[in-house]
C-alpha cells in the first residue's frame, strides 16, 4: 500500500482510529505518584490490554481515563471528547467496569440494571430492551429477578459488566473483571467480551494476570510503578523483550548428566533431572558445541516460548507474580 495516498499518514491514521488517548495523564496523591505521565492511543475495535502487578497504577489510570479521579497533570480524549473540557461527552462514551463491585445487593439484576440505565437517561421500551441485551451478555436472564444478594461472586462479576454496558458505549473499560470468579463465569466473561468485539466496541481490560492478558488481548502495555514500560502486540513484546528459554535434556546416566551441567553452568544453564535450563535462550551453538564437549548425549533441545512474564522480568528484573 502506498502509504503516501493513503490518508494522513501513519500518525494522523493512529488519531483519527483512536477510541481513547492518554496524554501525559498522571496522578500524584500528596507526595506519592501513583501514575507518572502516560501516553497510549486505544485504537477502535480492539482489545487493549493494561497489564502489571498490584499497586502499579492501573485502576488509578483508568480512573483518571473514565472521569472518576482528576488528573494531576495530562488529559485523556474518549473518542475525541476531553475529559477536561467536554467531559459530559466523553463519559457518556465510556462504561466502566469496576474493580470493586459497584451493584446494590438488595435489588434484582433487572432493578440494578433499570438504576445505571436511567442515570444515562434511558426509559421506557429502550430501557427494557437494553436491560434485556445486557442481562442476555451477562447470561442472567434466568436469573433477572432474584436478589443479587443471593448470587455468587462470578454472577455478581457478570452483572457488573452488564452493568457498564447498558448504554452501549464505544469504549468499556474492565478492572480485572475476573478476580473472585469460578472458572465457569470467567469463560462466560471472555467470551461476552469477543462477542462485545465482534460487534465493533473497543475494549480496554486491566489485569494482573498475563494468562488472561496473553488470550484475550490484541495489543498490551505492561505498567509498573506508575509508567509504561513496555507496549506492542504480543508478538512485538515477545521479540524485543524476551528471548525466552531453552531446555537440554541429556541422555545417560548421571556422571554425563553431572557433566554436561557443569558445562552448561558458565553458560547460565541450570539442572532439573536430566534437563539443563537456559534463560534467557542463549546462543544455541557454543550452548550445545559445550554440552557435546563433555561427550554427554543430547536427547532433546526444546525451546521455550517467550511469555509476559519473562517480557516483564526482562524490563524490570522482578516477576509479575511476586511483584
Ligand atoms: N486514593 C488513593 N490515595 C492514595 N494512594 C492511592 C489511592 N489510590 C491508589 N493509590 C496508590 O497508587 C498506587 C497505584 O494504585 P492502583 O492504581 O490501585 O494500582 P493497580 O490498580 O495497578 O493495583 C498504589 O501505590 C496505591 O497505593
Ligand atoms: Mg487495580
Amino acid at each position: 500500500m502506498n502509504r503516501d495516498n493513503a490518508g494522513p499518514g501513519q500518525n494522523g491514521a493512529a488519531a483519527s482510529d483512536a477510541v481513547l488517548e492518554l496524554v501525559g495523564l498522571g496522578k500524584d496523591y500528596g507526595a506519592r505518584t501513583a501514575v507518572q505521565a502516560i501516553d497510549l492511543v486505544i485504537r477502535r475495535g480492539e482489545i487493549f490490554g493494561l497489564l502489571g502487578p498490584n499497586g502499579a497504577g492501573k485502576t488509578t489510570t483508568i480512573s483518571m481515563a473514565c472521569g472518576v479521579v482528576p488528573p494531576s497533570r495530562g488529559t485523556a480524549r474518549i473518542a475525541g471528547h476531553d475529559i477536561r473540557s467536554d467531559a459530559f461527552a466523553a463519559k457518556r462514551a465510556i462504561g466502566l467496569v469496576p474493580q470493586d463491585l459497584a451493584l446494590y445487593d438488595d435489588l434484582s439484576p433487572r432493578q440494578n440494571l433499570a438504576f445505571f440505565g436511567q442515570l444515562y437517561g434511558l426509559t421506557g421500551a429502550e430501557l427494557a430492551r437494553r436491560i434485556d441485551w445486557a442481562l442476555g451478555v451477562a447470561g442472567l436472564g434466568d436469573r433477572a429477578g432474584d436478589l443479587v444478594k443471593t448470587f455468587s461472586g462470578g454472577m455478581k462479576r457478570r452483572l457488573n459488566l452488564a452493568a457498564g454496558l447498558i448504554h452501549q458505549p464505544t469504549l468499556l473499560v474492565l478492572d480485572e473483571p475476573t478476580v473472585g470468579v469460578d472458572p465457569q463465569s470467567r469463560r462466560h466473561i471472555f467470551d461476552s467480551i469477543r462477542a462485545l468485539q465482534a460487534r465493533g466496541m473497543t475494549i480496554l481490560y486491566t489485569s494482573h494476570y498475563m494468562e488472561e492478558v496473553e488470550e484475550l488481548c490484541d495489543r498490551v502495555a505492561i505498567m509498573d510503578a506508575g509508567a509504561v514500560v513496555a507496549s506492542g502486540t504480543l508478538a512485538e513484546l515477545r521479540a524485543q523483550h524476551g528471548a525466552g528459554g531453552l531446555e537440554v535434556e541429556i541422555d545417560g546416566d548421571g556422571d554425563a548428566i553431572a557433566a554436561a551441567a557443569a558445562a552448561a553452568a558458565p553458560l547460565g544453564g541450570t539442572r532439573t533431572g536430566a534437563v539443563l535450563r537456559f534463560e534467557p535462550r542463549p546462543a544455541y551453538a557454543p550452548a550445545l558445541a559445550a554440552i557435546e564437549a563433555t561427550g554427554a548425549q543430547i536427547k532433546r533441545i526444546g525451546a521455550q516460548r517467550a511469555d509476559l512474564e519473562t517480557v516483564f522480568l526482562a524490563l524490570t528484573g522482578r516477576g509479575l507474580r511476586d511483584a
